[in-house]
């Protein structure tokens, strides 16, 4: 049984290993190391994997007679690489063992979340009865965001001689994580220099092409009982083999810590000479343990989200998951958020919209790092703003999929793995992601308070977002509406009419809302700045009264189609063909990836009223109600409860949910309007990569916005809360499977603000501080505070 703060596996499961890695990786928010045996290479099993956040590399490939480029994260040198077997004193030397061994007979895997700890213990036993037990232990230092370390401890029973080790740091590796992506070229790293520092300490350096990043990887092994290592360097690792002995009450152990640099940290050296020096200076294995739990806890104290059960047991995964991603560290560099983690190569570590899902949670617990990955955005704006000049508009145009240029980096051709073909790519149609942009820009500044960066890097952002629709808008006299036409929405499915010979769709309804509801903050901020940065950001953004006119116009007058009375996901959605969902899931089963189903089938899922995933309905998880009848009133439209909860109610019966993010939203908005079924579609999201519901894919990386987004669904979607300069607004619904929770969050100039959610009522406990009493609105516009030091408990209803 597992405890509620360890994550475990019993038994050795081929068919799970990738599922298990991509779980038990362990990181620091800059670098991560997949939960791979150290026993085993790359093969059909295992996938060791060693991702560094932001380091990307481009390369050229020929798939169906094209030439693609891609640009992907890149899998560094293996450094957790250890062979053994063993040498008994009375006989031949064994085989190398590894989990695939005929003698295995006991595996565990235990993943301490409190600690970061990952533990892999191996029994084997040959077929004269000579046991050989395994305990590795690994960590990627959460304090020392450089370091990493494991080590493995050897007991014989039965039998004594030695067991004979390698330690190695394998450079021959490259990107080969996703059976899709077989056909791509994934040989990123070149220029190997490997060898040997003093003590013990072996050395791999390498860069990547383009844009040429320097690599170097430093391990310092130690073994006990102290031996010399036999070293061979090849001409892409390096391999230190230690005979050990083995015997009754003679255990032996190596450690191996990793140090890892490259031209991308600051300040700026060689990373071989800094990784060399920096592996050999390192604490001893307990002084690095002691110091890595240390800066969990404090994480654990910063970020806490106490749910009871299984959910809370899940939630803590996901938050392990988050902070190992997106960590303190990660403030340090110029990296975005990256939709499958830093745990697997799917995606190509690419970065997406899927920030709208991440930032809320770190906003209420670590807004420095919110601020850090808008930044990422902000260093990207004059590609963005090349991009949009260069597609004919105006303003910023973000990409589908980012990386390290900020330049468009989504596929243009992807395999459907079902028929075999590659299809053409249109994905990056999907320009709602500048309002996502846009969207957590105002709601981090609103929550942290952070005046500075909303009137600085924040307003370029937001203002070069809005004129990019304000631009792309055309007006169309015949319905007087300004219209957004060549896109796609949310939904990745329908990336075109039936039988139109150009991409995209018109009208999306969420892209229209959301391009509205910019345009209309973009206007709301500039009013609100001082006169000098009014003055320096229209002059320096060359902005004028009548672009500005524009905008409020634009504003007003967006379109947003609707039939038959509910939100029309975008023009013309309710003359699609209906499907036969029915007939569908009998003959298929597993009908979330629709889109291949048909294509493989020679049909289009384009030609049917099907959508991947909530699309209109993001309107509902993006703003409460409230807002979101304003924003449609405030665009001539009426948007009431009826037509909303019929919008739902229609969506709802035309999704597959190919998305993981599906399921969180859904589960969102129908807890939020207490609707039947809110349960369901949050189990499923909460099951989502510890169940790997999507079929094989968390083996490929985590799903880092809808595990971030889990987190943000107790905190803000079950609580209704929101941070803004008002104070603390909440609006508690009940979810029955959810009844008690708690967390921590930095509000107002207050850390540690701890808010504790009871069936009718709600806790409220400020620390002591010198700042001032917290305001928290509760339903009914009920003005309360709290004063420092002291906690306060309200009735909800
Ligand atoms: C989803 C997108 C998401 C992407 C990366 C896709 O499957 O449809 O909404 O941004 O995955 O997570």
């Amino acid at each position: 049984m597992t405890d509620r703060w360890s994550w475990d596996y019993d038994g050795y499961d081929p068919g799970r290993e990738r599922l298990l890695e991509a779980l038990c990786t362990l990181g620091n928010g800059r670098f991560a190391t997949r939960g791979s045996a150290p026993e085993c290479a790359a093969d059909a099993v295992h996938y060791p994997g060693t991702y560094l956040a932001g380091c990307y590399d481009r390369l050229t490939s020929l798939v169906a007679g094209e030439r693609v480029e891609n640009e992907e994260l890149v899998n560094l040198p293996n450094w957790t690489l250890l062979r053994y077997r063993c040498l008994p004193a009375d006989g031949p030397a064994g085989d190398w063992l590894t989990p695939d061994s005929e003698g295995l007979r006991h595996y565990r895997v235990h993943l301490d979340l409190r600690a970061g700890v990952l533990t892999r213990r191996m029994l084997f036993r040959d077929d004269r009865g000579r046991r050989l037990l395994v305990r590795h232990i690994r960590i990627v230092h959460m304090g020392d965001a450089r370091l990493a370390v494991q080590r493995s401890m050897f007991r014989a029973y039965g039998w004594s001689g030695a067991v004979e080790v390698e330690s190695v740091l394998d450079g021959a590796v490259v990107n080969a994580g996703v059976e899709r992506y077989r056909d791509l070229e994934g040989r990123h790293l070149t220029d190997h220099r490997t060898g040997f520092g003093p003590e013990g300490v072996a050395g791999v350096s390498c860069r990547t092409a383009d844009p040429g990043v320097h690599l170097a990887m430093a391990v310092r092994t130690v073994t006990r009982p102290v031996r010399t290592a036999r070293q061979t360097a090849t001409s892409t690792g390096t391999v230190q083999t230690y005979r050990l002995p083995l015997g009754p009450r003679r255990s032996a152990t190596v450690v191996k810590t990793l140090a890892l640099h490259s031209s991308l940290d600051r300040p700026a050296g060689d990373p071989l000479t800094e990784a060399v020096d920096a592996a050999a200076r390192a604490p001893a294995f307990p002084a690095l343990l002691s110091a890595h739990r240390s800066s969990w806890q404090r994480l654990w104290e910063q970020g806490e989200l106490h749910v009871p059960g299984e959910a809370g047991h899940i939630l803590r995964l996901h938050l392990f998951h988050l902070l190992q991603t997106l960590s303190p560290h990660t403030a340090e560099l110029d990296v975005g958020v990256p939709a499958r983690g830093l745990h697997g190569e799917a995606y190509r570590g690419h970065v997406f919209w899927d920030e709208l899902f991440v930032l809320p949670y770190l906003t209420l617990h670590f807004p420095e790092v919110v601020r850090a990955l808008l930044m990422y955005r902000h260093r990207r704006l004059p590609a963005a703003r090349t991009a949009a000049r260069e597609a004919g508009g105006q303003g910023a145009m973000f990409p589908w999929q980012s990386a390290s240029s900020g330049r468009e980096e989504t596929q243009e051709l992807h395999l459907n793995p079902r028929s075999g073909r590659w299809l053409a790519d249109h994905s990056h149609l999907q320009r709602h992601v500048g309002s996502a942009i846009a969207l957590n820009v105002w709601r981090y500044a609103q929550a942290a308070g952070d005046q500075g960066f909303l009137h600085g890097a924040g307003a370029e952002l937001l203002l070069e977002v809005a004129r990019y629709w304000a631009g792309a808008a055309t007006y169309d006299a015949e319905r007087d509406r300004y219209r957004l036409r060549g896109v796609m929405g949310p939904d990745e499915y329908h990336d075109a009419y039936p039988d139109a010979t150009t991409p995209g769709i018109d009208d999306n309804a969420y892209t229209n809302a959301t391009a509205a509801w910019v345009l209309a903050r973009g206007l709301e901020l500039l009013a609100e700045l001082s006169d000098a940065r009014r003055a320096e950001l229209t002059e320096r953004l060359s902005l004028d009264a009548g672009e500005l006119s524009h905008w409020e116009d634009v504003s007003r007058r967006l379109y947003v189609p609707f039939h038959r009375g509910v939100i029309s996901q975008f023009e013309g959605f309710g003359e699609l063909a209906e499907l036969e969902w029915d007939r569908y899931r009998d003959r298929y089963g597993d009908i979330r990836r629709l889109d291949r189903i048909l294509e493989a089938e020679g049909d289009t899922v384009n030609r049917y009223q099907a959508s991947k995933q909530a699309d209109t309905l993001m309107l509902g998880h993006v703003f409460r109600p409230a807002e979101l009848y304003a924003l449609f009133g405030r665009l001539g439209y009426a948007l009431d409860d009826e037509v909303w909860r019929a919008t739902v109610a229609y969506y709802l019966r035309r999704t597959s949910h190919g998305s993981t993010l599906s399921s969180l939203v859904h589960g969102w908005v129908l807890a939020r309007q207490q609707g039947t079924g809110a349960w369901e579609f949050c189990r499923e999201a909460l099951l989502a990569d510890v169940a790997d519901v999507q079929g094989g894919t968390t083996g490929e990386g985590i799903h880092l916005g809808a595990m971030a987004g889990t987190l943000d669904l107790v905190e803000r979607g079950i609580t209704g809360l929101e941070a803004g300069p008002e104070g603390l607004r909440v609006a508690p619904v009940a979810l029955r499977e959810i009844p008690r929770f708690a967390f921590t969050l930095s509000f107002g100039g207050h850390q540690g603000v701890r808010l504790r959610i009871l069936p009718g009522r709600l806790g409220v406990r400020v620390p002591a501080s010198p700042a001032g009493p917290l305001t928290v609105v509760l339903p009914g516009e009920r003005r309360v505070t709290v004063d420092p030091g002291e906690e306060h408990w309200f009735r909800l209803r």
